[in-house]
């Protein structure tokens, strides 16, 4: 995890570093810091906390200089604090780095290092690379990070500053993100993420591992670890400076809620021409009848936005698939081999354990898919194929846009699989396509209704407990409802498939326990029905989702929220907009930090 920052030109250097940090402290917040140069002295100063902190402390003090890198900080080595908060440096303060990833070696490098007469001052891994570049440095930063880069093993993007190279940063990539922002008038940038680098310029250089970038104020060069010279292409942004802001809403989880008909809307649209197509794929009948098996691999969110893959899939390709969690999926000697089917889903493209479960796929023979949402991530680059969602870049570590964009590129993606195969009548593929262009605008009627969600959220936002129960789809909906609740508000959340109630869980059902149960899904409303009427039976408070017009199941429940209806496979993409809406309000309610939960963060670049 952690966010990194780099100017170099003919202005203050913190102005962008402090700037640059606040777009990328989702990425990473429990202490910030930043190294400036100010020709006789390098300025260093660092705080553990928010970036608020770091700000305050340089309030009155703030540097000079034109050269400068910056930091914030998720900890992996070393507890969150002002000696192990970025940047690091080697003993004589010459060289300071800044670092995301983990160096899975540094124990050996830091004996060998303290074996030589170097101190180290923090417990972090990052501050063996500034005392290797001290031991390396004989005059020439680059081959000096050259001979760092040989030595150290494990995931990083890493930025250097050197004091006897006044002009110059070095940046280096592996398997973590790293972009160079083109300046216009004299001045580059270097960030972790798109959002720091755009207010000021849309023109990058994205890293490829093993790429070195040495930035100063009028170049970019790049070489590669053997010291050879690398040419690399431009790649404009397109996405505009607004789209990474809060756009007038409280939180970025709240505006990115909202911006969900457009970013579903945006997703499908490049796809749909009468049929759906997806050109990048250009997949044939040869292709898919070769695939005997299917594994969507994933984290989090977009772990649950695969479980409702599988059902897309199966039930309209009739291809056996199974969802696995990328952190298990490479531990367990997976089957996999040329006639598998790997699909990842990360929205940020930038999941160490997916992007490793990726890496493991292909190793094993597989034909591997990446659906993800930032265009040039390392999962994009790694996968065989990719399919973009384009929700724009998502800030709140709760993820939301991400999922509804997954699920409908997932949809879209089995309609297109079974438009190949033929495993389903022309006629229905055209009434889900109908349906599924309807679903943007459902998804903003849905939005129209916000106060009972809120009066909900207030009543029952201060209990300790809430459980979530739904069947088939319901219940993937279910799960995603149950981790926004508990990673934003910290209630205690569960989801429990309807049918596994009397197996376990009832037992916790005791008066007053608010009980979330999905019922849309008409293939099994009958059954969920009489699970509802079981936590009914408990006294528990039930507020139930559903399908407009289902007007019967009112007499069920204490409170009901409907969603326009739709095709039971499209409606987790409606049901789940109150669930994110009633996480949301009850975190409000219980004045919780709502974009930047505690011991989270948005993009998890470390195992
Ligand atoms: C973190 C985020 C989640 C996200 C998960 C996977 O846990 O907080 O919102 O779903 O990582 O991230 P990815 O970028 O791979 O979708």
């Amino acid at each position: 995890m952690c966010g990194i920052v780099g100017y170099i030109g003919g202005k203050k250097a913190i102005d962008f570093l402090l700037d640059g940090l606040t777009k990328l402290e989702y990425r990473g917040y429990d202490s910030a810091g930043v190294a400036v140069n100010c020709g006789e002295n390098i300025f260093v100063e660092k705080a553990v906390g928010r970036l608020d902190s770091l700000k305050e402390k340089l309030k009155n003090n703030l540097p000079v200089g034109t050269i400068g890198i910056g930091h914030t900080r998720w900890a992996t080595h070393g507890r969150p604090s002002d000696l192990n908060a970025h940047p690091h440096s080697d003993c004589h303060k010459n060289f300071f780095v800044v670092h995301n990833g983990i160096i899975e070696n540094y124990l050996q490098l830091k004996e060998q290092l303290i074996a030589k007469g170097h101190k180290f001052i923090s417990e972090t891994d990052t501050e063996v690379v500034a005392h290797l570049l001290e031991e390396n440095y004989h005059g020439d930063f680059v081959l000096a990070v050259r001979d760092v880069l040989a030595k150290i093993e494990g995931s990083y993007s890493l930025l250097f500053m050197s004091k006897f190279d006044p002009d110059t940063l070095i940046a280096a990539k592996q398997d973590n993100p790293l972009i160079i922002g083109i300046g216009k008038d004299g001045e580059n940038f270097i960030a972790s993420d798109i959002p720091a680098i755009i207010p000021f310029t849309r023109q990058t250089y994205i890293l490829n591992d093993g790429d070195i970038a040495i930035v100063k104020k009028d170049s970019i060069s790049f070489v590669n670890r053997q010291g050879l010279p690398i040419d690399k292409k431009i790649f404009h942004v397109k996405w505009n400076a607004q789209a990474a802001e809060k756009g007038g809403y409280e939180h970025f989880m709240l505006k990115e809620i909202n911006e969900q008909p457009k970013a579903v809307r945006d997703t499908i649209s490049p796809h749909l021409n009468g049929k759906v197509t997806f050109n990048e794929l250009n997949w044939n009948a040869d292709f898919l009848n070769d695939i005997n098996k299917i594994y969507i691999v994933a984290c989090g969110t977009a772990y649950h936005a695969g479980l409702v893959g599988k059902f897309y899939i199966e039930k309209l390709v009739r291809k056996l698939v199974e969802v696995d969690l990328a952190s298990e999926f490479r531990y367990r000697n997976p089957i996999v081999d040329n006639k598998t089917l790997v699909i990842v889903v990360s929205q940020s493209g930038e999941t160490s354990d997916t992007l490793a479960a990726l890496k493991e796929s292909k190793r094993l023979g597989a034909k591997t898919l990446a659906v993800t949402n930032v265009v040039g991530s390392s999962i994009a680059r790694e996968a065989e194929f990719v399919i973009h969602t384009a929700a724009g870049p998502e800030i709140a570590v709760a993820s939301t846009k991400a999922y509804t964009t997954q699920l409908i590129s997932m949809f879209m993606l089995a309609l297109y699989m079974a438009q190949i195969l033929k495993s389903v009548p022309a006629e229905e593929i055209e009434r889900l396509i109908k349906l599924l262009k309807k679903i943007p605008a459902q998804i903003s009627e849905t939005l129209s209704d916000v106060e009972p969600i809120k009066t909900f959220a207030q009543m029952y936002g201060f209990n300790d407990d809430v459980f979530y129960i739904g069947r088939s789809l319901d219940y993937c909906v279910a799960l995603e409802g149950a981790l926004k609740l508990k990673e934003i508000s910290y209630i205690h959340a569960e989801a429990y498939a309807s049918g596994e109630l009397k197996h376990g869980t009832l037992a916790l059902i005791v008066e007053g326990v608010p009980v979330i149960a999905l019922a849309t899904q008409k293939s099994v409303y009958e059954k969920t029905l009489s699970n509802i009427k079981e936590v009914k039976a408990r006294d528990a408070i039930v507020i139930g989702i559903a399908a407009a017009g289902n007007t019967s199941l009112e007499k069920y429940l204490d409170h009901v929220i409907f969603v326009p209806e739709t095709d039971e496979l499209l409606i987790p993409l409606l049901a789940v907009v109150p669930l994110q809406l009633l996480a949301y309000y009850a975190a409000i309610t219980r004045g919780c930090d709502v974009d930047k939960p505690r011991n989270l963060a948005k993009s998890v670049t470390v195992e």
